[in-house]
């Protein structure tokens, strides 16, 4: 196994798994040597997902802010409305590779199960998704979505019934049924080779905005912005350009009702090393040294640990690492919908909040691009909760 990460990464499983690892490593590195392969992964993304994305300058918010150009990488508007389709297409393309029949896969705010669940319906896979039960609360249209396209939803009851749960809950029963299910796993985390390998069907985010800033701006941007929950949105945008140094690369964490509170999901600011999922990366701990409960309004960000390559990014210096909280978030949800008419999702607004914060601080011959991951269609119920009686 190749050490990718620095310290960070590994397999951290049981041998049943080690070997199961082993196997979907063959045919990941077989198949992107395939070109039939890397061809039909091209054909989805363009004819079923509907990339590439468009860059949206965002003129009434960075005038509005009165610093910096704000451009966005719309994310949002891929097929099932987020990111995560991207990498749940490759890993589809794999399983089907490997004559796997059955997939499962766990979800937080339930966008990765809806792609999920998309992509098995297209290939008339068997399918059933892991979530948490107060996620499946705070994300019932998503719920009802997965459904609708044929998935079993299993709610998951134990700890805090949010996504470390279903991600644990996710690799127990690939055990069970390790001859015969492929795990779909949903972000850049868990154990060799997944982090690799949802980078890699993730990466044609940076690649097709690396282009496209080439055309529009005629340079390179001078911040990337992007959420981190697991962190496969922002090792999709980050990717291309960590070689081009002068990019600024930024990840922005939940901070949920504050730093100095203990609800917040804050892995990469205030965590340490330590062993999640299969891997080693920060996590955050809590006075005895277990895995802490971790809050933030976002399903997709209330995540205990964090892929390891942004250990890693975080350890070398390369790129840095933010948190905002669920108010921000919520205020930046709001101002985009009210300024650009477009309503992101309560994990992107977190990425939209911080480059709010930033704009103001640069001038305006500088430009930050923010990785718009997903629309907010699930999020507005709950965004009306937590509004309460306020005005919108
Ligand atoms: C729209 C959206 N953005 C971001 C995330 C966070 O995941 P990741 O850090 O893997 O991009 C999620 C997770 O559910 C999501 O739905």
């Amino acid at each position: 196994m190749e050490n990718e990460f620095g310290r960070f990464g590994g397999q951290f499983v049981p041998g049943v798994v080690i070997e199961a690892l082993n196997e979907l490593e063959t045919a990941f590195n077989e198949a992107i040597e395939d070109p039939v392969f890397i061809e039909e992964f091209k054909y989805y993304l363009k004819n079923f997902v509907g990339r590439p994305s468009p860059i949206y300058y965002a003129e009434q918010l960075s005038k509005k802010l009165g610093g910096a150009k704000i451009y966005l990488k719309r994310e949002d508007l891929n097929h099932t409305g987020a990111h995560k389709i991207n990498n749940t297409v490759g890993q589809i393309l794999l399983a089907r590779r490997m004559g796997k029949k059955k997939v499962i896969a766990e979800t937080g705010a339930g966008q990765h199960g809806v792609a999920t669940a998309t992509t098995a319906a297209m290939f008339g896979m068997d399918c059933e998704i892991f979530q948490g039960k107060i996620d499946m609360e705070r994300q019932k249209l998503n719920v009802f979505r997965m459904e609708i396209l044929g998935a079993k939803v299993t709610g998951v009851e134990t700890g805090t019934k949010t996504l470390a749960d279903a991600v644990d809950y996710a690799i127990g029963k690939w055990v069970e049924r390790i001859d015969d299910t492929f795990y779909l796993l949903g972000s850049a985390v868990g154990p060799h080779p997944y982090p690799t390998i949802v980078k890699y069907f993730q990466r044609i985010i940076g690649e097709e905005a690396i282009k496209q800033m080439d055309e529009q701006a005629h340079k390179l941007p001078d911040y990337l912005v992007a959420c981190v929950g697991g962190g496969s949105n922002a090792i999709g945008l980050f990717t291309e350009f960590i070689p081009h140094e002068e990019v600024k690369i930024i990840g922005v964490e939940a901070a949920g009702k504050g730093l100095h509170t203990k609800d917040h999901a804050a892995t990469l600011t205030l965590g340490k090393e330590g062993i999640i999922h299969g891997m080693n990366t920060k996590v955050i701990l809590d006075e005895e040294g277990s895995i802490s409960p971790v809050y933030s309004m976002s399903a997709g960000l209330d995540y205990p640990g964090v892929g390891p390559e942004h250990a890693y990014l975080q350890d070398i210096k390369r790129a840095t690492y933010e948190a905002v909280t669920d108010k921000e978030a919520v205020d930046a949800f709001l101002a985009l919908s009210h300024l650009e008419g477009i309503i992101p999702a309560i994990e992107s607004s977190h990425a939209v909040a911080y480059a709010m914060k930033l704009a103001p601080t640069l001038d305006k011959d500088t430009i930050i691009l923010v990785n718009l991951s997903g629309r907010g269609d699930k999020d507005v119920e709950a965004i009306k909760k937590y509004l309460g009686n306020s005005e919108v």
